[in-house]
């Protein structure tokens, strides 16, 4: 018996022993063996991100690429794509340089790489998780195939001042929301198996707080309490490491004083020590070498802060290279901490199996049938009317009635290149088709009228900005002459679609604006149009919330559109005639004027809380004091009518439940779709909490006259928030519950936690 049973334990023993090692003992051995045989130069150089092709993002291009390749100086490009050009590159790499190390090839594909969804605020609008995860894989899927391993998104900055041109690139100004679509988007890059070939590696940014900008101007000094950041600003970013994201981005602003490319307390204590993020840390475009400019140190003293803070790949400053090999040698930086970063690179590439591949993913059958795929192209178009926003529907305005005598008029009637927007990608905007094209295929033997009436941006405005070569041309023709032509148009019809907004590089990187209106000749077109006295519909195409006072006052209906991707301008006429229903709802506040930023839904009560009836509350003498559109607002060609909210139990215990639920009955007579929206209001904190804050959503679609109940579970985890010693707690006392269609509801009941 005994022997028998030393038999057996030696039996199991040996096949313990024998097990095949786990994946990540494999990829460990590997790179521990490959290592092995790098120089100290070598592997500072996987941690060199260089830019080839484009410089389009920028101050400054980096040079000698290809050679810098061939000595092994290299970890990864960007900027850089298409089958051929991307195995070429590793051709390189296996047949010139001496590790045969394949390169990490990313770029910015934000909303899209060749086929073009809306932009990233406008998907946000659809509040549709679902579709964005989709999304997110078909981007995958087509920029895989065409040569990519990584893309520098989601950028999941929360952001509450829409002069600040990035915008278009968020999801808005909620906390909630954002990390909900940080989650979405991470999940459908990487699909939890970057040995998938058709996945791509996702990147967080701008890690931290890149969207607290002071007066909104780009890349300008972030301050902020760290109560503020942990409870607002920071969870996104966290929700994105917690999906898996493989790698995170450093921003361009300081924090706490310290640019947040050097500063160690975000990239050790916060980013792995308490999160536990395993994958590694890129630097912003010439974040590295900016600290000189922030006033951080002298080079060496840049890229040595850089380092020992937690910073794992250098983009495009070249520091890395230039400086890290003489402050090791120097005892200021520790070898060992120039391996732990190009192993966290070599792991990226190990994951995405690039060492078994090096042409991963890249085949011309692959990227023939999926670049550009008729399915991508249709869930384009989806995307596209689901974050259409209706902001105003007076009289039942739209939708348009085709056998009326309707004249388009405005410079984005035609425009190709703004429906894609800003951070396109690879996107053509040859290939878009235009609002009126849609029209046209669409209502083949309908007369509509067209005039351009106003220059889409005035040349001053041209002038200023940088880039003029993707269709802002200087026009010379006055204003005025469009105006008369468009007025004269404008007499002959029933009723005037004016299609005005931004051109699609007035918004994104670079590109804020300290007026968010519309620019003064689009607005004097409006209000010619106006005195027509025919109805007006206002069709925006833009990349941020706008100052619409007077259009709100003065326009019959408005349809907020953003820049909608490739297939915008069909989705744009289908909701115009009806054919489809506008759901999407605004996830930024609209100001009525930019004197009123920062303006947002979960402000504090302060002391004085805002009151029309006393003099000495929260306002501007001047203005109203609520916005012109608040968060979570959008309208329908259908009407919803809301019950009261029920909670299962008026008090909720530390381990318990409770439900909300309200009755949601489509009123109108069309089909629609309501984004059910769930708020709670702590009453009573340690410290000030917010008058409202986004706890949940659901998105139903309800026929005309049906009714239905949405429920919401409600545990002690929706209650907490950070005290002052940063703790995740919730404290007992009472909360309202708001259900309703938009932030502003006051649809509510009371709980209290005991
Ligand atoms: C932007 C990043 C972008 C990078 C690379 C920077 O200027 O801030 O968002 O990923 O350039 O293009």
């Amino acid at each position: 018996m005994k022997r028998i049973l030393i038999v057996l334990i030696a039996a199991a023993c040996l096949t313990a022993c024998t097990k095949k090692p786990s994946k990540e003992a494999d990829m460990d051995k590997f790179i521990t063996d490959l290592m092995r045989q790098m120089t100290l130069e070598e592997r500072i150089g996987q941690m060199n991100l260089l830019t080839m092709w484009f410089d389009v993002t920028g101050p400054r291009m980096s040079k000698g690429v290809e050679k810098k390749v061939r000595d092994g100086l290299v970890g990864g490009v960007f900027n850089f794509w298409t089958p051929n050009a991307v195995r070429k590159l590793q051709d390189t790499i296996l047949t010139q340089t001496r590790l045969k190390i394949p390169l990490l090839v990313g770029y910015d594909v934000i909303h899209g790489h060749r086929t073009i969804y809306p932009i990233p605020l406008a998907l946000a609008s659809t509040w549709d998780m679902e579709l964005i995860e989709q999304i997110a894989t078909a981007v995958a899927d087509e920029a895989s195939a065409d040569g990519l391993h990584w893309t520098f998104s989601p950028m999941v900055d929360i952001v509450r001042d829409p002069r600040w041109g990035r915008v278009s690139d968020t999801a808005g100004e909620d906390t909630f929301l954002g990390s909900e679509i940080a989650k979405a988007m991470v999940r459908g890059y990487e699909q939890g198996d970057l040995s998938k070939q058709n996945t791509i590696m996702s990147c967080v940014k701008h890690f931290a707080l890149y969207g607290a900008a002071e007066g909104g101007r780009d890349y300008n000094t972030v301050d902020m309490s760290r109560i503020r950041m942990y409870n607002e600003y920071l969870p996104p970013y966290e929700a994105a490491v917690r999906a898996g994201a493989s790698s995170i981005m450093t921003s361009f602003n300081e924090i706490d004083g310290v640019p947040a490319t050097g500063n160690r307390w975000l990239l050790t204590d916060l980013l792995r020590e308490q999160w536990g993020f395993d994958g590694f840390v890129v630097a912003d475009y010439t974040s590295v070498s900016e600290m000189e400019n922030h006033g951080s140190g002298d080079k060496a003293k840049v890229t040595e802060m850089s380092i020992n803070a937690g910073l794992d790949m250098d983009m495009v400053s070249e520091y890395m290279i230039e400086e890290l090999p003489a402050l090791v040698r120097a005892g200021r930086v520790k070898e060992s901490t120039v391996n732990a970063a190009c192993r966290r690179i070599l792991e990226a590439k190990y994951k995405l199996g690039l060492f078994t591949d090096p042409y991963r993913g890249v085949s011309d059958e692959r990227a023939k049938s999926q670049i550009m795929s008729e399915d991508k192209l249709a869930l384009s178009k989806e995307a596209a009317l689901k974050s259409i926003v209706l902001l105003k529907n007076n009289r039942k305005t739209l939708p348009l009635d085709a056998s009326k005598k309707i004249a388009f008029i405005g410079p984005l009637v035609k425009n190709q290149r703004t429906l894609l927007g800003s951070s396109a990608a690879a996107g053509n905007w040859k290939q878009v088709k235009t609002l009126w094209d849609a029209l046209e295929s669409k209502y083949a033997n309908n007369k509509f009228l067209y005039a351009q009436g106003s220059h889409l941006v005035e040349n001053k405005l041209i002038q200023r900005m940088t880039d003029q070569q993707n269709g802002n041309v200087i026009d010379d023709r006055p204003a005025k002459q469009l105006i008369a032509e468009a007025v004269q148009t404008a007499e002959k019809a029933d009723i005037i679609v004016a299609v005005l907004g931004e051109a699609y590089d007035m918004s994104g990187e670079a590109a804020s604006m300290s007026n968010i209106g519309l620019l003064d000749n689009q607005k004097a077109l409006l209000k010619a149009l106006k005195d027509t006295g025919k109805p007006i519909v206002l069709v925006l195409m833009n990349g941020r919330p706008m100052t619409l006072q007077w259009e709100n006052d003065n326009i019959d209906a408005i349809l907020e559109t953003w820049h909608t991707g490739t297939r915008g301008g069909e989705a744009i006429v289908d909701i115009l005639f009806g054919d489809a229903n506008p759901s999407g709802k605004i996830t930024m506040t609209f100001p009525r004027s930019a004197g009123q930023i920062p303006i947002y839904y979960n402000h504090k009560n302060s002391g004085r809380p805002f009151s029309n009836d006393s003099k000495f509350t929260v306002k501007y003498i001047d203005i109203d004091n609520s916005p012109l559109y608040p968060f979570g607002y959008g309208l329908s060609y259908t009407q919803f009518e809301y019950s009261d909210v029920q909670l299962s139990d008026s008090t909720l215990t530390g381990k318990g439940a409770v439900t909300a639920t309200v009755t949601i009955t489509n009123t109108g007579d069309r089909t629609g779709e309501e984004i059910v929206q769930l708020y709670i209001r702590d009453l009573v904190g340690s410290i000030t909490r917010p008058v409202k804050e986004l706890k949940g959503f659901q998105k139903i679609t309800l026929n005309a006259g049906e009714s239905r109940e949405v429920t919401f579970h409600i545990t002690p985890e929706a209650l907490k928030f950070y005290n002052t010693d940063l703790k995740w707690i919730s404290e007992p006392g009472d909360f309202l519950i708001f259900i309703g269609g938009n932030s502003e509801t006051n649809n509510r009941a009371k709980l209290t936690l005991i």
